[in-house]
């Protein structure tokens, strides 16, 4: 199984993976044809990496990534998170499961627009029973700190830059301490710079708190700020890259390696 890391035992899915996929496909049915947009994947994501999934448009990765985050699920084969296997889990167990283990990105930002930032911020923990109101507003005024918009708290989202709304939105996604961070083109609605400071962002709050952020992206420079890379054609993969200082190593390349490696 091509893994994105080196050293990661084939089939491993113990305490160092993060995420382990195996053998996923996913087919749509559209009209009388069907859409394969994952086939045959098989990944191991270590914890702590800051992996960037590549590919042109239609390779299938927001797809993994709703897979990944249990937002959609699998026509064969298996995702495990955090060594456990989500398939055959009940709607209730995976929402339960996305709320305290994964936080999630999107290129709309989607925060609701009458709540205020820190209302957004919030949200999630309103799903999460066990933490009461004082923690959470503890809470909520780290991740604004850590997002560097404590002076906006009290704004909507339309009295916010578009920059400003990703940092709510990546607050957000941090609130509920979760392990996995998924983010599908964060940066796509943002002009560059704007875009490649919302990924310092989040590479430092990787580096920080070791929460594994796996994001998706078509700008190479984004790509650039990984450290691993995962690139998908056709609902395949077709190279895995390790970053190796400023360089990339590749511990698969299809057109190096063959098909079957
Ligand atoms: N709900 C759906 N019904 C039918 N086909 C779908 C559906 N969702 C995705 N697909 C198809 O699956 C394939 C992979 O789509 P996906 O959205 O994962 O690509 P992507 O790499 O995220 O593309 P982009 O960079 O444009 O966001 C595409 O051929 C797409 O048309
Ligand atoms: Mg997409």
């Amino acid at each position: 199984m091509p893994s994105a890391g080196p050293a990661v035992e084939t089939n491993s899915k113990g305490p160092r993976l993060a995420v382990c996929v195996e053998d996923l496909s996913k087919d749509y049915a559209l009209g009388d044809e069907r859409v394969v947009a994952l086939a045959n994947v098989s990944l191991n994501i270590e914890k702590g990496v800051f992996l960037a999934l590549a590919g042109p448009s239609g390779s299938g990765k927001s797809t993994l990534l709703n897979m990944i985050g249990c937002i959609d699920t699998p026509s064969r084969g298996r995702v495990f998170i955090n060594g456990q296997d989500v398939s055959g889990r009940t709607p209730d167990q995976l929402a339960g499961l996305r709320a305290r283990t994964i936080g999630f990105v999107f290129q709309t930002f989607n925060l609701f627009p009458v709540l205020t930032a820190e209302e957004n911020v919030e949200y999630p923990l309103h799903h999460v029973d066990e933490i009461g109101r004082r923690e959470r507003r503890e809470r909520v005024r780290h991740f604004l700190h850590v997002v560097g918009l404590t002076n906006y708290a009290r704004h909507r989202p339309n009295q916010l830059s578009g920059g400003q709304r990703q940092r709510v939105a990546i607050a957000r996604a941090l609130v509920a301490h979760p392990e996995i961070v998924l983010a599908d083109e964060p940066t796509a609605n943002l002009d560059h710079r704007t875009g490649r400071n919302i990924l310092r962002l989040m590479r430092r709050i990787n580096r920080e708190t070791k929460v594994t952020f796996i994001f998706s992206t078509h700008d190479p420079q984004v790509i650039r700020m990984a450290d691993r890379r995962v690139d998908l054609e056709d609902g395949q993969i077709v190279r895995l890259g390790v970053r190796a200082r400023s360089d990339w190593r590749y511990a698969f390349d299809r057109a190096r390696d063959g098909d079957d490696a």
